[in-house]
């Protein structure tokens, strides 16, 4: 089996939408401080180039998780490959995500992060599936809003592959 990508989302396209959503997150938090959390390693590319576009005061954290559910238990469960370094008692986060999927990941992380009492906590992420939706998550900024198929590129990865495609494309599996 090999694989073919056909792109779905030019660089150009992420590029601008990246720059409006920037725009809004500087309106938003005018006046404040953001605490921007980097969740490894698929949102990287979008995470570096939405901090460099943020006008107000950043600082950076960087997490490692990854969900596991079954069908029996819809809440799922996190496994924290790297937790932040910094405590977020009190600071303004933005969680920066590639993509929301079923949400398990997103809604279990947040739910540990909430736990430890940040002044505010949001979501933003570049792609969001939800026809893909197992329990109820919505971010607070969403790139995209795509169709149920798998994507490589801009971070996505399949089997570690392709994440540095300067593009968002479909994967296609082909015999060989
Ligand atoms: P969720 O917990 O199901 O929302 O899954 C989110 C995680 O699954 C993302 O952070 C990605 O790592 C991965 N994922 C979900 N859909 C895709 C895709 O289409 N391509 C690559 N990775 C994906
Ligand atoms: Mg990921």
């Amino acid at each position: 089996m090999g694989e073919i990508v056909h792109e779905m989302i030019s660089h150009k396209e992420i590029s601008d939408k990246i720059d409006k959503m920037a725009a809004q997150i500087n309106k938003d938090y005018e006046g404040k401080t953001i605490h921007l959390i980097c969740i490894l390693k698929g949102s990287v590319f979008f995470f570096s180039e939405l901090a460099q576009r943020l006008t107000v005061p950043v600082t950076i954290d960087f997490m490692a998780a990854s969900s596991y559910g079954n069908s029996t238990e819809s809440s799922g469960k996190l496994t924290v490959k790297k937790d932040l370094d910094e405590m977020i008692e009190g600071l303004d986060c933005i969680i920066v995500e590639d993509i929301i999927d079923s949400g398990l990941t997103l809604s279990l992380t947040k739910k540990i992060l909430a736990a430890r009492n940040p002044a505010s906590l949001k979501v933003c992420v570049l792609l969001d599936k939800p026809d893909r939706r197992e329990v109820s998550m919505e971010a607070d900024y969403t790139g995209f809003v795509i169709p149920d198929k798998f994507v490589v590129g801009y971070g996505l990865d399949y089997a570690q592959k392709y994440r540095n495609l300067p593009y968002i494309g479909e994967l296609e599996f082909i015999e060989d």
